[in-house]
């Protein structure tokens, strides 16, 4: 199965230096067939100047985040609508950076995933155990309350345990394929999992092995990191 890496910068980079990245990373994935589907999710205010890029190579836009709100006076927001004509395809949703340092709660969470299905963005929920059931029952509340068929929805849900990310402690393959289990059960075989947390060079296969990809922070903001990620999965 093609696995997903997703390239998560949080607020790194400017404008330039994004789209040397994106240069670095398009020359590879042009010379190279990849088995994976790459998913840059940049700050928002690069989203314009990269969508040239993305629209003409194989990597994919996602915003890391999205308000809760619809459109209207948030100052400081942006929504579902300001996205459009965008090339936005996927939102990163409730990272624990947001949950810790901006207060996001599960209810929070749970309308950002339905307004991104909404507008035909698909999400990436997420998840560490001390919120992963309220969450997961959140977000099925909410889908009920909005007609929204879990069946039908191909949700993908990162799994990232706080004490992994950034920190080099990166969690053993087998919590990740347990975890990756208990998230599959709740919401169908349908959904994809994938890892988030100290993710490298040198681990990436162990998660791999156990599931649909990763989330990479620190070793998708250089390109040459990135690449060396990549080509684990050149085939
Ligand atoms: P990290 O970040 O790869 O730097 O640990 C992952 C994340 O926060 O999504």
């Amino acid at each position: 199965m093609t696995k997903l890496i997703i390239a998560n910068w949080k607020s790194n980079h400017n404008l330039q230096s994004a789209k040397d990245w994106a240069t670095s990373v398009e020359g590879y994935l042009d010379s190279f067939r990849v088995n994976a589907r790459v998913i840059l999710a940049p700050p928002f205010s690069f989203l314009a100047g990269l969508r040239r890029i993305a629209d003409r190579t194989l990597i994919e836009l996602a915003v890391q985040n999205l308000s809760h709100q619809t459109a209207g006076s948030y100052t400081g927001e942006v929504c579902s609508q300001n996205l459009e004509g965008l090339g936005v395809k996927f939102a990163i949703v409730g990272h624990s950076e947001r949950r810790r340092l901006f207060g996001e709660t599960d209810e929070q969470v749970a309308q950002k995933v339905v307004l991104a299905i909404n507008a035909g963005i698909r999400p990436i929920l997420c998840l560490d155990e001390p919120y992963l059931q309220s969450q997961i029952q959140k977000v099925k509340a909410h889908f009920l309350e909005n007609q929204i068929n879990l069946e039908e929805q191909e949700m993908i849900f990162a799994y990232e345990p706080i004490s992994a990310i950034g920190s080099g402690q990166n969690e053993s393959a087998e919590k990740v394929s347990q975890v990756a289990r208990v998230i599959k059960e709740a919401y169908g075989a349908r959904c994809l999992v994938v890892y988030g947390g100290s993710v490298n060079a040198e681990n990436i296969s162990d998660y791999l092995a156990v599931a649909d990809g990763v989330l990479v922070g620190g070793a998708s903001l250089q390109a040459d990191s990135f690449i060396k990620l990549l080509s684990v999965l050149y085939k």
